[in-house]
């Protein structure tokens, strides 16, 4: 599995920082499990407390600041918070090793078996099932009320040898057969379902990559694997799932025309899986935030399912927290996975590329990514100095005219495209004087409207539409300048950008 990666990906600028602290929309999704339910309540819960303390804080006269809410400790909690789970991708034999579940039930709220769902393990011989290690994950985690992600039902790889060897006819049913036996055996026990992973081939084709089932049964098979799957559980999840598509280029704008596809002529799919395996041959790109928002915009949620970054210390730590921010930054991105809870067992080992060391302590990249989830706090609340200002202020503050006394200026620039659509990014540049609050209208191109923005807030009327700052980025020191960025469907002409203002 080593060489799956070292295709090239070209190298590209490093990601722009996004900002932590967006109050997000709560996906809005029928047939919700407890999991999500939990979730969701506990988002509503967030924003009220975040809402409550932004009044208190206005009452006073103070201003507010981003991070107020109490700070969860746990990866899974702080995701929660965040309307999200935080997963890890788990091995059975490892069950018996008491840091290993220790650190598993402390710190994470949803489990992938790493190997124990797949073809291989599940129906070593043709008819003959064998659920018993995959059944101890699932039930180590419904006795702890973590959801489980079904990974995978169709794969080329840890395929046993017999599946190859069939006839088209015969392995057209015994894909049925195996979907069938799988899904039924945990119905109603799956939040999700890896259907159909890896498909396509890595490069520039965006091509199929030959597979028993694609060079058998033909391209249809994809549809024919979620056709089946819903009618066998219809209350899990739909995912297509795979790696190097994690910015936009030939294999995800592939993966992104399937599901188009699939949403167009009614195909049944609801997510799409980004596993995540970065390493300096496939390295996170700037583009990974826009990217999720081209799929979500097609009407399918994202999950992180296999996130593993190679290397170590604040480097390290920096990429996830570019790759949490990107996924915190999409409502529509449901939750993450790791793909293991220690550098000890991954399948990466030497490239150490998990939260926590091969003796289980947490690594910055853990702490990188609990800020993350905790809306970008850094420190607890600090402790009050001890000795007061001596000196009381001799002129008292003065009130800041509405919007400062200051202009701005508003650019627009395109960060990729694509067949039907664009993602766009404006920056928003105070003049001469600092400013408190800035307002850019847009004009879009006829046909197109804006599926998605994100660091600030927007409303619509007919063409135009009026975006304002969010609470936490209105106020610009003179001369700085922040930005917002959005999805675009219907085409691929640039909005006008009207005269930024400060009222
Ligand atoms: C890996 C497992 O982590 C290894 O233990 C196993 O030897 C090979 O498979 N993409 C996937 C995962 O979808 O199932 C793979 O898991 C990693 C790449």
């Amino acid at each position: 599995m080593a060489e799956k990666n070292a295709s090239k990906v070209s190298a590209r600028a490093p990601s722009k920082p996004t900002a932590a602290c967006t109050i997000l929309t709560t996906p809005q999704r029928k047939g919700r499990t407890t999991m999500e339910m939990q979730v969701l309540w506990h988002t509503a819960m967030r924003k009220a407390v975040v809402l409550g303390t932004a009044g208190a804080m206005a009452l006073g006269g103070m201003v507010a600041m981003a991070g107020t809410a109490e700070a969860a400790t746990t990866l899974g909690a702080a995701a929660t918070q965040q309307g999200r789970y935080f997963g890890t991708a788990v091995a059975n034999n490892r069950l018996s090793e008491t840091d290993y579940v220790n650190t598993l039930n402390t710190e994470f709220n949803s489990v992938t078996p790493e190997n124990e769902m797949k073809w291989d393990a599940l129906e070593p011989s043709r008819g003959s099932f064998n659920f018993a290690n995959a059944d101890k994950i699932v039930n180590h985690a419904k006795a702890r009320n973590m959801q489980v992600r079904g990974h995978t039902l169709v794969w080329h790889s840890q395929l046993p040898g017999w599946v190859g060897s069939l006839s088209a006819d015969e392995l057209r049913k015994a894909m049925t057969t195996h979907i069938t036996e799988v899904m039924t055996h945990w119905k109603g026990q799956i939040a999700a379902w890896d259907v159909v992973n890896e498909a396509y081939q890595d490069g520039s084709s965006g091509a199929r990559r030959s597979s028993p089932f694609q060079d058998k049964l033909g391209a249809g098979y994809i549809e024919e694997a979620f056709k089946i799957a819903r009618s066998v559980d219809p209350a899990a999840k739909l995912c297509y799932n795979d790696y190097n598509t994690d910015g936009v280029n030939a294999k995800s704008t592939a993966v992104y025309n399937m599901v188009k596809d699939f949403k167009s002529r009614g195909v049944p799919i609801d997510c799409v899986g980004f596993q995540g395996h970065f390493n300096s041959n496939s390295p996170v790109t700037a583009d990974f935030q826009q990217n999720l928002e081209r799929f979500a915009a097609l009407g399918v949620d994202i999950q992180l399912t296999e996130l593993d970054i190679e290397g170590s210390g604040s480097e390290q730590a920096a990429n996830y927290e570019k790759v949490v921010k990107g996924c915190l930054a999409v409502s529509r991105c449901t939750g993450i996975t790791v793909w293991g809870v220690t550098d000890k067992y991954s399948w990466r080992s030497s490239g150490t590329p998990l939260l926590f060391d091969g003796s289980y302590q947490k690594k910055p990249a853990y702490t990188a990514v609990l800020n993350v989830l905790n809306g970008g706090t850094t420190t607890p609340p600090t402790t009050p100095p001890t000795t007061p200002p001596t000196t009381p202020p001799t002129t008292p503050p003065t009130t800041p005219p509405p919007g400062g006394s200051g202009s701005c200026t508003a650019t627009f620039k395109t960060d990729s495209s694509w067949s039907g659509g664009y993602n766009g990014t404006v920056t928003v540049k105070a003049g001469s004087s600092a400013i408190t609050r800035w307002t850019v209208p847009l004009t879009m191109a006829s046909g197109t409207s804006i599926t998605s923005l994100w660091n600030a807030t927007h409303t619509t009327s007919g063409s135009t539409v009026t975006v304002k700052n969010s609470n936490w980025n209105g106020s610009l020191a003179a001369g700085a300048s922040t930005t917002f960025s959005f999805t675009v469907n219907g085409g691929n002409t640039a909005p006008t950008v009207g005269t930024c203002s400060t009222s």
